[in-house]
């Protein structure tokens, strides 16, 4: 079954779900493209274990790595559709989004925050496709108002990420996670009649968190959804950037290995939460200071408050089991 975002189309209604600071690059991205999917280079941290940190500024390598890894992702699928995920919560969200469209992305999609200015970024790319993620109905009425007042443009499709099975950084607060009061589905059809009833607008609404295998893909389609994210169940992939060390904690882990954390950025994440104690060790034991600025909120930058999420983040990507967090669906 087709999926159609914007002026670009797939075989498979599937979307690999960005997965930051290298675990989805351009191997990653680029395989899912090639075999029918979109695939997702996640911008965030990319300049950490790359060539482009040398010589350059954190900012500065991180443009450069992210048109690299773009470039190298169209070699593996030329005629694959290949887009970046973009989180709003990163310090340099707005050159990053330029920069993705400069260097050929085909779909941004973007969560961490709400991408309010996302159509004013992009304004000299009408055929990029944008696609913001949400947890909630409410969430994409703010999106769709502010993008057709200020814009007069509305999403291509709209991910709706369920914060009870998503990996990774978490669209609701540490309390209402988990309480079994949030109906993914509801909200799948709840955003999809959004857009049919006010805006008379038939938008791909894509489901994710927690879908593993051809049953939970068919499931989420009778349920509503046009089409899945999903990245979680990429990472024990031959071709998930991430080092084998990462991989094999996935397959060693258990499902009462995998819990909330408050990240730095102010929200919650899922991950392999029994190493917590050793990452911020790490950093405050060490007395380290924020290398990059890298967030626009940040509570280590800011109190030397939890850790520095990012660094965390690229050890666990280099295959560190100790001091690396590994985020987790
Ligand atoms: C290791 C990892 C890293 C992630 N990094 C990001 C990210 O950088 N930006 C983002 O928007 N979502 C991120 N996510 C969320 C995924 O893109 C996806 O929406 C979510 O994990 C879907 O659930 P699933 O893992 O159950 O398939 C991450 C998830 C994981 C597991």
């Amino acid at each position: 079954m087709p999926l159609t975002i914007g002026k670009h189309s797939v075989a498979h209604p599937l979307i690999q779900g960005g997965m930051g600071v290298r675990i989805s690059a351009a191997k990653l991205a680029g395989a899912v493209a090639k075999n029918g999917g979109i695939g997702l280079i996640a911008t965030a941290g990319l300049v950490l274990n790359s060539e482009c940190r040398e010589g350059n500024t954190y900012f500065e390598g991180d443009l450069l790595a992210l048109k690299e890894e773009l470039r190298k992702a169209y070699e593996i699928a030329p005629d694959g559709v290949i887009g970046t995920n973009c989180m709003v919560a990163v310090t340099n969200y707005d050159d990053v989004v330029r920069a993705s469209c400069e260097g050929g992305a085909k779909i941004l999609v973007t969560g961490a925050g709400l991408p309010l200015n996302l159509p004013g970024l992009t304004v000299d790319y009408p055929d990029v496709a944008l696609v913001p993620i949400v947890s909630s109905v409410r969430a994409a009425e703010l999106i769709a108002r502010k993008w057709h007042k200020s814009y007069n443009r509305l999403p291509d499709a709209v991910v709706v990420e369920d914060p009870d099975t998503a990996g990774g950084h978490l669209g609701e607060k540490m309390e209402n996670i988990g309480t079994g009061d949030y109906d993914q589905y509801a909200t799948v059809r709840g955003v999809k009649e959004y857009f049919r009833e006010t805006w008379q607008l038939d938008i791909p609404i894509i489901a994710a968190g927690g879908v593993w295998d051809r049953a939970d893909l068919e499931y989420a389609l009778a349920s509503g959804a046009d089409a899945v994210q999903m990245a979680s169940r990429f990472v024990c992939t031959e071709e998930c950037d991430a080092d084998d060390a990462f991989k094999q904690a996935y397959l060693d882990c258990a499902q009462e290995d995998i819990g909330l954390i408050m990240s730095p950025a102010g929200l919650p994440g899922r991950a392999i939460k029994g190493n917590i104690e050793q990452i911020r060790a790490f950093d405050v034991d060490n007395n380290r200071s924020c290398a990059s600025g890298c967030l626009k909120k940040c509570s280590y930058r800011k109190d030397k408050e939890r850790f520095c999420i990012v660094h965390a983040l690229d050890r666990a990507q280099r295959g560190d089991r100790e001091t690396g967090l590994i985020f987790q669906v």
